[in-house]
């Protein structure tokens, strides 16, 4: 093992700056805490709970959208780029959140959905009211349809979320005419960001929301924005979390070489900036070389590690994955991030409950095989503290904090992800990762809010995730995680330099700095050094003081 990895630039000078080993916590402004009752999380409910995040120990918080919206796909369908939807609250409420927050030291990042709008978007309904070719249709990707009276759509892509990419649009006149393209919802029209109007829109909205000061944008679909000039056919099913696998050719939608001017773009916008602001980029690419293109130091700052999040609870595909991200990142000169849950995937303490190599599934229900419970949590907790051990930066998203579980058992009536009937009710989709979060076990909505509503059905069994059932409880999961904090913050394993020690076929073992990190995947349990200092782990040791199956363990010495 050679590997000696340090976040480092390609001249050698370490990178600098509080991103570059920034722990952030993403909140879901629908359920993270809901200040009046109607069952929907808002800005002044998130304020009231800040407390909790600084006392957890991270650095930054990431909103997913809070911007003017019908809802169609929960926010991310933006029908006012510079505004709050009264249903999470209005600006002077986004104002207050972001004073309180730099008050207590945490930046806030916020997210930014370029690829497309809403369909109530002002400048989609004035598309829809104006004639094909004009300025109005040409802000977006409208097509004549393909057949004798075109009532074929232009091309064979489908959505993200199942179905056709294409909506066939009424004319004013009354008469069946063009297409619209949208990569995801119909109520998300793509934006043709060959447009300069486009882009000069975007430039101002960056500012509008820096001068807010806000610390950054999270980039929803970076991969997205530019389509392949020819719009060509591409048989293939989309999928949310594949960029480009493999050797296959690259699909037209994704990861068009263009996209990396738009960013080049935006960073010398945030530069004109006092605070080390930054842009991550949301982009479901691979491989890590492909991906590390977007955080060039001209670029974005950095880019979800999804790979990370994907590969298997097996110490070589762990092992794997941890070099490849370090080596790619280190080439461009960027930090690594990791990511190991987010609101667009089954959370990791039952995504690691499914049998090792189980694809990763889009939502999990009623009737579909039920993740081991009790396994997910303990391998939650040791990948967690396998990841908190990494230089570079890491993403918890909320309740993960909790341990708290996917809802896996949610009825199906209750659903609102568009997945779910958009891909023709196979894919449940989101929804279980979306729950509204206990903050106190014997509260209504576990205190969520102060009444009993919640947006999505909280599971009867959440009482014992609940923050003051966990708080001050050695050995909780919460209490792990603030543990884990502080030993990263005192260390400095943000910023440190990753060397291998043993890298078997159960057991991943490597330094950074004074500490050594030690996960053991396999079923004998693995002794300690002897004298060794143990600082953390994420399950008690064994009686003889070694570490057992799935435990992850920080020790000196
Ligand atoms: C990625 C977001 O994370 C997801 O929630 C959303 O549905 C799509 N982008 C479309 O905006
Ligand atoms: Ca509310």
């Amino acid at each position: 093992m050679n590997t000696n990895q340090s976040q480092q630039s390609p001249s050698g000078d370490p990178i600098t700056g509080w991103w570059t080993e920034a722990v952030i916590y993403q909140i879901y402004p629908r359920s993270f805490a809901d200040s009046n009752g109607d069952g929907i999380g808002d800005l002044p409910g998130i304020t009231s709970r800040l407390d909790h995040l600084a006392e957890l120990g991270v650095d930054a918080v990431w909103l997913s959208p809070f911007y003017p919206s019908p809802q169609a796909d929960a926010g991310y369908d933006v029908a006012d780029y510079r505004d709050v939807d009264p249903l999470f609250g209005g600006l002077p409420d986004a104002d207050k959140l972001i004073g309180e927050a730099h008050a207590r030291g945490l930046r806030v990042i916020v997210d930014l959905v370029p690829n497309h709008t809403s369909s109530a978007h002002r400048w989609f309904t004035a598309a829809l009211a104006a004639p094909a070719g004009s300025p109005e249709r040409a802000r977006y990707i409208f097509r004549d349809g393909r057949g004798p009276d075109g009532e074929q759509p232009p091309n064979d892509w489908q959505s993200v979320f199942g179905g056709p990419a294409w909506t066939r649009v009424v004319e004013p006149d009354g008469r069946p005419g063009q297409w619209y393209l949208h990569l995801f919802d119909t109520g998300q029209p793509d934006l043709n960001w060959d447009n300069p109007e486009i882009r000069a829109e975007f430039l101002d909205v960056l500012r509008f929301w820096l001068d807010r000061g806000v610390d950054g944008f999270r980039v929803d679909v970076a991969h997205g924005l530019i389509k392949q000039a020819d719009l060509a056919d591409w048989q293939e099913p989309q999928e949310i979390l594949s960029g480009n696998e493999g050797d296959r050719p690259r699909p037209p939608m994704w990861d068009q070489d263009g996209v990396h001017e738009i960013y080049r773009d935006w960073r010398r916008v945030l530069d004109g900036y006092p605070g080390e602001r930054v842009l991550v980029a949301e982009a479901w690419v691979e491989p890590a070389e492909r991906l590390a293109r977007y955080v060039r130091p001209d670029e974005m700052h950095q880019a979800f590690n999804f790979e990370y999040l994907l590969a298997s609870w097996t110490a070589p595909a762990q092992y794997a994955v941890i070099t490849r991200s370090l080596e790619a990142t280190d080439a461009v000169g960027a930090p690594t991030t990791w990511v190991l849950s987010n609101h667009d995937v089954v959370r990791h303490a039952s995504r690691l409950g499914l049998p090792v190599g189980t694809p990763r599934p889009n939502g999990i229900g009623i009737g579909d095989p039920q993740p081991d419970g009790v396994l997910g949590l303990r391998r939650a907790r040791a990948a967690t503290l396998l990841m908190l051990a990494l230089p570079g930066s890491a993403y918890l998203y909320q309740g993960e904090e909790l341990g708290l579980p996917e809802h896996t058992t949610m009825p199906d009536e209750a659903r609102q992800d568009p997945t779910w009937a958009r891909s023709g009710h196979t894919q449940r989709g989101r929804d279980g990762c979306r729950v509204p979060i206990p903050w106190e076990a014997d509260a209504p909505s576990y205190g969520f809010g102060p009444t009993d509503a919640s947006w999505l059905p909280q599971p009867a069994t959440w009482a014992e995730y609940a923050l003051d059932r966990q708080r001050d409880v050695p050995g909780s999961t919460y209490e792990m995680y603030r543990t884990a904090l502080r030993l990263r913050h005192e260390h400095g394993l943000g910023h440190g330099t990753l060397r291998w020690r043993e890298s078997g076929d159960t057991v991943l073992t490597f330094d950074n700095g004074v500490l050594t990190v030690l996960t053991n995947f396999g079923e004998s349990p693995v002794p300690l050094p002897s004298g060794a200092q143990v600082l953390h782990s994420s399950a008690p040791l064994t009686g003889d003081g070694a570490v057992g199956t799935d435990v992850t363990v920080w020790y000196r010495g």
